[in-house]
């Protein structure tokens, strides 16, 4: 492990950028905003630079929605389920609407980029829809909606990365931050509504990266969280040199920021995470052992007709490098769906058995669900049952309990240094924080105050909780 150094003075001064930062002393609020977020945590970070652009021009935020001008619903098109929330959402907002006209509703996000002027022809009391790439433009269509009833942007662009804006923390701990390092896929998966709602996949510049993770740090944040579609495939040509950063080239250099600040990210695409990127992990002690690896299917035939361009084969060849780079405890989760087109209960029985040889800490599951306008809404038949498909996906989660179990266990006993994040959700007189495979560590408080690491003697487990007790080493 080699020894970690900081930034000199120089080097973070070379990191300047201009930045907008939001006028919080804005004198006169054009109105309060009220934001709802849904979705990964991609939206949930956009919201914070929504915010940020809405405060830069003179609005204020409330999270009280009766105080609220203008409500913004910050959308997922996923999953149908997604969108059906947001609809049952929308149609609680009646009775407020119908108290106070003047009230406006937005949509932003990937559901409003996916149904467009939809959503305010079939939910009539949306004023205002705006898709991922066009946050810069809300406070123009917040000022157009004085003067007509709907304002309506959806354009996605190939550049826009919000690089220049300084998000503004929304529900934050102060420990922890998510920072987008990029947006868009170009990956064709054949169930995934991503590409159409996000666009082309961008990388944001190098500078403004390190600038964010920089100043988190001064402020006293001690975790951030690298957030893309793909983050494997970041790469941004460097103007000061035409270098060509990868993703391992950012990851060292967000390392190399401060020993004490942590570094996540997600989420990695099994076609394209390198051995690079899990040396670069194995060589700083502040990049976490924890590799969020969605699977989706443990059976090529299904792999395929997903378009997910690797074989099973593939998949546990990345494993067994991750294994073999950073060791057994380094934490390792999954997405999977269950009752994908065609899926047989031979394909199922893959998917179980990719589950027991990998063993994952965690993992994210789903039920198919298929979205209008996807390759795979218009080349295959949605043909497994609702009943079959949540027979099996019941089947994975059990799997992946019993799995969650194990690799928790296998804690009891171990040391784990432990970012504290905060009070327990439980109870007043302990502590929670992540350990560095990403798992939740539980323990009784002492001296300790929140954005310090501990160490912590793992003592006893749930299914997806470590408790603890505090230990000088
Ligand atoms: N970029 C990430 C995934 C983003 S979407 C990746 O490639 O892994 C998050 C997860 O939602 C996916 O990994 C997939 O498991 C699930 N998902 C996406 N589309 C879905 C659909 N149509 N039905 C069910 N689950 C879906
Ligand atoms: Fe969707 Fe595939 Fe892109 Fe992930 S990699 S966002 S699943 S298209
Ligand atoms: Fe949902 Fe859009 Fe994220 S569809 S999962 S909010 S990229």
């Amino acid at each position: 492990m080699q020894e970690l150094k900081t930034l000199s003075k120089e080097e973070l001064e070379g990191l300047d950028v201009p930045r907008i930062s939001p006028s919080y002393l804005a004198e006169q609020s054009k109105g309060k905003v009220y934001i709802e977020s849904y979705g990964c945590q991609m939206n949930f970070a956009d919201s914070e630079v929504v915010t940020s652009i809405l405060m830069t021009n003179g609005y204020s935020t409330t999270d009280n929605i009766k105080d609220a001008d203008t409500i913004l619903l910050n959308t997922c098109a996923i999953r149908e389920n997604a969108e059906t929330k947001i609809r049952h959402r929308l149609r609680g907002f009646h009775a407020l609407k119908s108290k106070n006209p003047l009230l406006n509703i937005g949509i932003l996000g990937c559901m409003a980029e996916r149904l467009k002027t939809k959503l305010i022809e079939e939910e009539k009391i949306v004023d205002l829809v705006a898709g991922p790439d066009a946050y810069r433009d809300l406070p123009n269509l917040l000022e157009q909606l004085s003067t007509e009833d709907k304002a309506i942007n959806v354009f996605l662009s190939r550049e826009e990365t919000y690089g220049d804006i300084e998000p503004v923390r929304l529900h934050s701990n102060g420990v922890t931050a998510f920072v987008s390092i990029m947006r868009g896929c170009d990956n064709m998966c054949t169930f995934c509504v991503v590409p159409y709602t996000r666009g082309r996949e961008r990388s944001r510049d190098l500078a403004s990266i390190l600038s964010e993770c920089q100043t988190l740090f001064e402020q006293g944040y001690r975790e951030v969280s690298l957030l893309g579609q793909n983050v494997d495939s970041y790469k941004f040509e460097d103007p000061t040199n035409g270098q060509i950063i990868s993703f391992a080239n950012l990851l060292e250099k967000v390392a190399l920021i401060h020993p004490d600040l942590r570094v996540r990210f997600s989420t990695s695409h099994p076609k394209d995470i390198t051995d690079e990127v899990l040396h670069t992990m194995a060589k700083y002690e502040n990049i976490c052992k924890n590799i969020h690896l969605p699977a989706q299917s443990g059976s090529n035939r299904i792999l395929d007709l997903m378009n997910r361009t690797y074989t099973r084969e593939w998949y546990i060849d990345r494993i067994n490098a991750i294994r073999s780079i950073l060791g057994e405890s380094c934490g390792i989760s999954h997405d999977m769906i269950a009752g994908f087109c065609t899926e047989t209960e031979e394909d199922q029985s893959e998917t179980l058995s990719l589950m027991d040889y990998v063993q994952y800490d965690f993992g994210y599951m789903f039920s198919y669900s298929e979205r209008p306008g996807t390759p795979a809404a218009k080349k295959y038949v949605d043909d497994i049952s609702e009943e079959v498909k949540k027979r099996r996906l019941a089947e994975i989660i059990e799997k992946q309990r019993f799995h969650s179990g194990i690799r928790n266990h296998m804690l009891i006993g171990t040391i784990q240094k432990v970012l504290v994040e905060g009070d327990s959700k439980k109870s007043d007189l302990h502590h929670y924080g992540k350990c560095d495979s990403g798992k939740v560590v539980v323990f009784q408080k002492q001296k300790e105050q929140k954005g310090e690491y501990v160490f912590v003697k793992i003592t006893q487990c749930t299914t997806g909780t470590l408790l603890g007790e505090i230990t000088n080493i």
